[in-house]
């Protein structure tokens, strides 16, 4: 009998929605025959409701390998994950790194790979909002012009990855990993009654996130929009879990009293409450009752989009367009009055009715596995380091 070792697999995780989508691919990757996973943490994010909080959540198992790496500048930060990574990769000689999304983290172990000619596989590739003002964008560019595998969630994925030249090979439609977290634990929170700060009010509210630097790095946009959520909340409370990086901005220019702290009664005369970041599981909890989500993030637009809630996106672009052809997302930008104006529709009852997109069914996880092993069951079936074009730069590994 012929005992073949199972081939080590790199899965990176640096921040907070890295998290949700890795948690579905450990497991898969945990049953397979072929690969054997090792779970990677930069440490992009470390605080405890940022991290450790989502890790014990969605049952993620501890880390094998922490970078420890923290915030810094972009160049820094990437910097620190490409040194601390490359230093792994050459004890650990991994024979795939799995990336996910379009973090600082994605980018620089992919470049590390690549370097050592260890293919990457970048789960949710090929998403594109033609805005390079977004570091995310930056990321995800070159991610996918180094990546061998390119896992994408929706068909503008593939389009866009065709058009830069990426081989149809290499590219694999197989839903979205974050769905796949989200259906499973949303059964959990069905069922294990997970609670959350406004479980029982028995009232109407809106959910807002907030965290992208165009929108709360510039004092005057980041205060034009609180503008638009106090028009909003005369009519509807809105509560917003800050992200770090929202809390310390609204801090430093003097906009925190525009905000009320939640002590549970919505009675206040200013109803747009701050709250502390929340973990996935009432985060989840408190999405799925909300009227509405105003958000800039990438994740919630797929979110509410599965799970039917009116989504108003305070951006320009978005890199997901099936949440709006498909979903329930319209995008709005970070005007006030086209904020209070979407927000006034679903009000209304005008609300965009929309449908779950293709292949969004919870197992998108077990596809790219399935697809991995395929492809590495296959002698030679796996190009190093070619970016999916299908040059070829040699085999060797570190
Ligand atoms: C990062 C991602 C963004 C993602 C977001 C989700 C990049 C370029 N951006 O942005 O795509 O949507 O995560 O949250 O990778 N901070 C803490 N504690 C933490 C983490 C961060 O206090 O655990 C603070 C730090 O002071 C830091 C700031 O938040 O300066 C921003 O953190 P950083 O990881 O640089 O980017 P995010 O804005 O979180």
């Amino acid at each position: 009998m012929i005992v073949r070792r199972r081939i080590k697999v790199f899965v990176v995780a640096g921040a907070r929605p890295n998290f949700v989508k890795v948690a579905p691919i450990m497991r898969e990757l945990e049953k397979s025959a072929a690969l054997k996973p090792v779970l990677v943490h930069t440490g992009q994010h470390y605080d405890a409701e940022m991290s450790r909080l989502f890790f014990d959540q969605l049952a993620i198992p501890a880390p094998d390998v922490d970078l420890g790496v923290g915030s810094a500048s972009h160049a820094v930060q990437t910097a620190h994950i490409m040194t601390a990574f490359e230093r792994e990769m050459l004890a650990r000689k991994p024979g795939l790194v799995v990336v996910v999304g379009d973090v600082n983290s994605t980018l620089a172990c992919t470049l590390v790979a690549a370097k050592l000619l260890v293919p990457v596989a970048h789960v949710e590739a090929g998403l594109r909002s033609f805005d390079r003002t977004m570091p995310e964008e930056i990321n995800r560019v070159v991610t996918d012009s180094l990546a061998s595998f390119h896992f994408v969630t929706e068909p503008s994925g593939r389009e866009n990855l065709i058009r830069e030249g990426i081989r149809g090979e290499s590219i694999h439609f197989v839903g979205n990993v974050m769905i796949d977290t989200l259906a499973q634990n949303l059964k959990r929170v069905r069922s294990e009654k997970v609670r959350h700060p406004l479980e029982g009010m028995g009232m109407d509210y809106a959910v807002v996130t907030l965290h992208r630097p165009t929108n709360v790095d510039d004092r005057e946009t980041f205060a034009g929009i609180i503008g638009a959520l106090e028009e909003i909340s005369r009519n509807i409370p809105v509560f917003l879990p800050a992200h770090p990086r929202t809390e310390k901005n609204a801090r430093r220019f003097g906009l925190m009293k525009r905000f009320s702290l939640w002590r549970g009664s919505a009675s206040a005369s200013h109803r747009v409450f701050m709250l502390e970041p929340l973990g996935y599981l009432p985060f989840l909890a408190m999405m799925r009752g909300a009227r509405m989500v105003l958000t800039d993030s990438g994740g919630i637009q797929e979110e509410t989009t599965f799970l039917g809630i009116p989504c108003i996106t305070l951006r320009e672009t978005t890199e997901r367009p099936v949440t709006v052809e498909v979903g329930t997302n319209v995008v709005v930008g970070s005007e006030r009055r086209k904020i209070v104006g979407a927000a006034m529709d679903v009000l209304d009852g005008r609300a965009k009715k929309g449908r779950v997109p293709e292949l969004w069914d919870g197992k998108a996880a077990r596809r790219i596995v399935e697809a991995l092993e395929k492809a590495f069951a296959r002698e030679g079936g796996v190009r190093r380091g070619d970016g999916g074009t299908g040059r070829r730069r040699g085999d060797a590994v570190p």
